[in-house]
């Protein structure tokens, strides 16, 4: 979604434009259409603002020809990409937005909720406006406000805004500043050597600093090229992301580094977590409350997209192993539920982000009602891995492409250790659990045999469907989740191809009227408990003559009879099967995504945080 920089150095910095361009293109993975900045320009005493609809290198062309008519001395600076909700696709709706003055220029992301209530307060009292943005009514409210402060105006002005901000503000009548702010959005403070930064997104600023203060909801902070304040005092964290993570490594796509980057994913998610001999888990986040978890007798959990087809996995672990009941539903229809909760409910909220604007909104939905709440998280320091209180962090390093992929197989992986930890708290047997937790040891080289020696096939299974418009993958228990997310993954990246997930017991309620040689069925159908079942279905649609893509456990050659094309996964026990049966479908969809012409790490509307709701 949308991305916000900001910078600004002790000294005029000649190279700071540039580098604010290259910050602002760390954030293009998360999705947006048109880019801005604007900064104070200390030669013509000015500030210069540049917009541009599309791409960030659109910007760049722009500003080249604009920004060589102008002296070079860019600061304080703030920049931005926007992803759009308010208003269509377009230079003017782009930010940095301004005043009537052309005094304050800001960059937002977040949504004003009461934008239309104050647009008209704001018209009434004269002021002009140039867009059809809800992000505008903050600059003319700092603007109403503004009497040679640039801070004081900010601070008058947020008070009066419904809905979430992460906000940079500069003004030319108040040139040696820059202002943020944040509610609900995600807000850094990148501490460099003479210089600091702003951020909605630490990969924006790893090249430069790892010193960072994550902003509260409702602190504004106030730069100026010496100095910081903040309203409360707060001490630097450090980022422990590398700058190497955050680039392609020698892949054409963050996509394809990330799924090659998926056995590692178990091994970082697992290390020093997994005591195989007590055939439990141990999760240092978690120490403060194990004594509560032993005591939880209902789990919920949480998550929108991808990280919620974890969760669905998670439940059948949980109940399966653990015997703790479990509901899970999707942020934004629990956090407008009436879930029934006691003291020994407690909620999980599942998120590769932590920003995602519904899960944390039902996080703290829970947490007003007392419950327990627990975060399964990779990004450190973001919101839901401050608000919940205790959880599990992936520990795999950023995800850039918008489609999540190694948080994926990492979410699955923390649910087993949770599963281990739970279960072991409860029925489940040392020598079941040291028989997981072997599986689990045993996975990454499992998973790595999958890129190795199916690779080829995949790729070419791909160049053989691509051209159908229509798939429907079907899955039962286990993998039931995994069919929807073979399905989601498909669709988000080799769009316009439609693909949808079912629970493959429910084929014949529906999709089995579908079934004939123009509609490829994907069945996800290892050697498990409702293995035959899942083969009764194949059969039925082969008999339709529908084409079938099986993946299989590995020597299954019953399955060749049946399927027109399988991919074969290594035999590991029936709870961790989803964790190597979804690894095909996310390189499967990947290829898919790259023959169609798609953008496979920038997907068209997609964001990979979704900050708003
Ligand atoms: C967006 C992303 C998905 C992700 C979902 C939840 O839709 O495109 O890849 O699964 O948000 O994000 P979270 O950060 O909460 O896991």
């Amino acid at each position: 979604m949308c991305g916000i920089v900001g910078y600004i150095a002790r000294k005029q910095n000649p190279n700071s434009l540039k580098l604010g361009i290259e910050a602002l293109k760390r954030l293009e993975y998360r999705g947006y259409d048109s880019a801005g900045f604007a900064f104070w320009d200390e030669s013509k005493k000015d500030i210069f603002c540049q917009k541009a609809a599309g791409r960030i290198t659109a910007l760049e062309e722009k500003a080249n020809i604009a920004v060589n008519a102008v002296a070079l001395s860019a600061n304080p600076l703030i920049l931005h990409t926007r992803w759009a909700t308010h208003g269509g696709v377009s230079e003017s709706n782009a930010h940095p937005h301004c005043d009537c003055q052309n005094n304050i220029y800001l960059v937002h992301n977040g949504i004003v909720e009461n934008y239309k209530e104050l647009k008209e307060v704001l018209q009434g009292e004269g002021h002009q406006f140039r867009s059809e943005t809800d992000t505008e009514v903050i600059a003319h409210l700092v603007e109403k406000f503004f009497q040679g402060n640039l801070e004081e105006a900010v601070r008058k002005a947020l008070p009066l805004i419904k809905g979430s901000y992460g906000i940079a503000v500069i003004a030319k009548n108040d040139p040696q500043k820059l202002v943020a702010a944040r509610l609900s959005s995600p807000l850094l403070l990148g501490l460099g050597e003479n210089e600091y930064f702003v951020a909605s997104d630490p990969s924006a600023i790893i090249a430069h600093t790892n010193k960072v203060i994550y902003l509260d909801d409702n602190e504004i902070v106030t730069i100026t090229p010496d100095n910081f304040s903040i309203l409360k005092e707060k001490k630097p964290e450090e980022i422990e992301w590398k700058l190497e993570d955050a680039q392609k490594g020698g892949y054409p796509h963050f996509m394809l580094k990330e799924i090659m980057e998926e056995p590692e994913a178990i091994e970082n998610s697992m290390k020093g977590r997994l005591l195989t001999e007590d055939g439990t888990a141990r999760l240092g986040g978690l120490q403060d409350i194990v004594t509560r978890l032993r005591r939880a007798k209902r789990m919920l959990f949480t998550a929108c997209g991808t990280a919620f087809y974890a969760s669905l996995v998670g439940r059948y672990m949980f109940e399966e192993y653990a015997g703790i009941p479990v509901e899970a539903d999707v942020a934004s229809e629990f956090r407008y539920r009436k879930p029934i909760i006691d003291e020994n409910t407690v909620l999980l909220c599942v998120s590769q982000s932590g920003e995602t604007a519904d899960t944390l909104a039902a996080l703290k939905e829970m947490k007003m009602k007392g419950v327990l709440t627990v975060g399964v998280v990779n990004v450190v320091g973001s919101t839901i891995a401050r608000e919940t209180d205790a959880g599990v962090y992936n520990h795999i390093g950023p995800e850039m492409g918008v489609a999540s992929t190694k948080a994926f197989i990492s979410q699955l992986t923390v649910m087993a250790l949770l599963t281990l930890l739970l279960g072991r708290q409860r029925n489940l047997s040392l020598v079941k659990g040291q028989r997981i937790a072997q599986d689990l040891q045993a996975l990454p080289e499992k998973a790595r045999i999958i890129l190795t020696q199916e690779a080829k096939k995949i790729k070419e299974i791909a160049e053989k469907y691509y051209q159908y418009n229509n798939f429907i993958y079907l899955g039962r228990k286990y993998n039931y989740p995994i069919a929807l997310e073979g399905a989601l993954k498909l669709k988000e990246i080799a769009y316009p191809i439609h693909a949808e997930g079912y629970a493959s017991g429910e084929m014949k309620h529906g999709p089995i009227a579908l079934a004939d040689q123009n509609f490829p069925f994907v069945f996800i159908a290892p050697q498990d408990s409702v293995y035959e079942k899942v083969v009764s279905n194949m059969e039925e649609v082969k008999a339709r003559r529908a084409p079938i893509i099986a993946i299989a456990t590995e020597g299954d050659e019953r399955i060749k009879t049946i399927a027109d094309d399988v991919i074969y996964i290594p035999k590991t026990s029936e709870m961790l099967t989803p964790i190597l049966s979804v690894m095909p479908l996310h390189l499967f969809a990947y290829h898919m995504g790259v023959l169609r012409g798609n953008d496979v790490d920038k997907p068209r509307n997609l964001a990979k945080s979704v900050t708003v709701e």
